[in-house]
């Protein structure tokens, strides 16, 4: 079967090939097609990136169809099941499961760098007590670019490395500090003796006694909880970390601009909006009438639909199976049994049925992390913690990769052509003429 698309261009009758590789074709062929000397060629239109690949990418997969997700071609399951987080991140940013050597390595060098300068924790100090955490994680993240101004050497192995090491470690501690601020308790150090995550628990609820011990099944879960969010390929703050890295901005910069887009309700801001919900749901007998209120397109289903899976997120699996291990130490909460019962009734739905529309990550992780003593605020900054693994790796295989350019993508130009300037006397008084309206492509 020849690999190419054969287009005839009914305007002309003149016939052109695509070379298909990978299942793709390359929007640039596109452009050979012209009706004549003048004609710009054939762009093509896609909003939201519908249907465009932006990248080559060997970091993570996902069929959504098959509900499947694999980083570095293992499936999530088993590495939720069998690694940490940190060998995972590992795994996402080197392409391989780090040897017993590499993986002591990379432990003590993500310690040795989750202290934040102390001028960063002033920085930290000035933000009111009721700042919302993203604006603050995004903000002091965006302000390490000043403290490291040695990072915008992008293209220096070492010092990118030590960079990345860097913003995975102070991830958590800037969360910490961001939760801490709030109810005006002092900082905590971190304390290096305790695990990536034991140490985040510790930065966080801390108080009188002399050495903090997690509870060993919480501090798995939020491992696992990690290991689910620290990729999933081109998502909107991932594409958004490639398109601002594609600048060769420094990566501090890059992380604050991505963690801006997941602040989004429709992104990371989706476990946050899930807890409303079912707060406002209230009592099991009111999801029928819920339900019907999101059907009359009132309300969406927070924590319902992904623009991939069209199928069962297989993260939500895994974070139900962390949720029930979480609620033997905490007990269940009316929530919980809410959000079951709303699963329930609509995956029997017609309406969540014919849109396939299932759980996805969100619609379980808020109400873990609420459980655990998280406030709702924080939970995007939950998500961000881990997904800098997947945006810095998503970054430096676009830095490397020599197809990659600065992203600039094309428009389909509507507005006026060109117009003669109105004195400002007239302006508003006379029916000028608007201009001619045709739409004009602007190259
Ligand atoms: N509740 C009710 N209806 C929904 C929902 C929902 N959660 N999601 C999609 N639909 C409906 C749409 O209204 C549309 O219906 P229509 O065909 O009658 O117009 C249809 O399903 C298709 O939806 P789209 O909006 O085209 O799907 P898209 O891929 O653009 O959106 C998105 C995906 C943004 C995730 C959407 O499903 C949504 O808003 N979900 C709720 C927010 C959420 O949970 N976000 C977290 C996503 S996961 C993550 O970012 C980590």
């Amino acid at each position: 079967m020849p690999d190419r698309l054969k287009i005839t261009d009914e305007r002309t009758g003149l016939q052109y090939e695509a070379p298909i590789k990978d299942e793709t074709i390359r929007a640039i062929d596109l452009r050979q097609i012209k009706t004549g000397e003048k004609d710009f060629g054939l762009l093509s239109y896609d909003p939201a990136f519908l249907n465009t690949a932006s990248c080559r990418s060997a970091i993570t997969y996902i069929d959504g169809d098959a509900g499947i997700l694999r980083y570095r071609g293992f499936a999530i399951d088993e590495l939720a099941e069998r690694c940490s987080f940190l060998e995972v991140a590992w795994l996402l940013l080197n392409g391989e499961l780090p040897t017993e050597q590499e993986l002591t390595v990379w432990q003590s060098q993500v310690k040795r760098h989750t202290m934040l300068h102390e001028t960063t924790k002033k920085f930290l100090e000035g933000f009111r007590y009721d700042a919302h955490p993203m604006g603050m994680l995004i903000s002091t993240v965006a302000a390490l670019s000043t403290v490291y101004p040695e990072a915008r050497n992008i293209f220096d192995a070492k010092n990118r490395h030590l960079q990345i090491a860097r913003l995975v470690a102070k991830m958590p501690t800037i969360c910490a500090y961001c939760y801490r601020h709030h109810f005006g308790l002092p900082y905590i150090y971190p304390d290096n003796e305790l695990s990536f995550t034991g140490n985040f628990m510790n930065m966080m609820w801390k108080m009188f006694e002399p050495k903090y011990v997690a509870n060993p099944i919480l501090e798995r879960a939020l491992d696992v909880l990690f290991i689910l969010h620290a990729d999933h390929e081109q998502n909107c703050s991932t594409n958004i970390m490639r398109g601002v890295g594609s600048a060769q901005t420094d990566p501090y910069l890059c992380v604050a601009a991505a963690a801006s887009a997941l602040a989004g309700a429709l992104h990371g801001g989706a476990n946050e909006e899930v807890l409303r919900m079912l707060e406002e749901i209230g009592t099991k007998d009111r999801i029928p009438s819920y339900i019907e209120a999101v059907k009359s397109g009132k309300y969406k289903l927070m924590g319902f639909g992904h623009r991939v899976y069209k199928n069962y997120d297989p993260r939500a699996r895994i974070i139900k199976r962390t949720a029930d291990q979480v609620f033997t130490v905490t007990g269940e909460n009316h929530k919980i049994e809410i959000a079951r019962e709303l699963e329930r009734i609509a995956l029997e739905d017609d309406y969540f049925v014919q849109r396939k529309l299932y759980p996805n990550v969100d619609f379980y992780s808020g109400i873990i992390y609420e459980a655990m003593g998280f406030r709702p605020d924080l939970f995007t900054v939950l998500f961000a913690i881990p997904r800098v693994v997947g945006w810095l790796a998503q970054w430096e295989e676009m830095l490397l990769d020599p197809e990659q350019k600065i992203a600039r993508p094309r428009q389909v130009y509507t507005g006026y052509g060109l117009r003669d300037i109105v004195p400002m006397h007239r302006r508003g008084k006379d029916a000028d003429s608007p201009g001619q309206r045709d739409p004009q492509v602007a190259v």
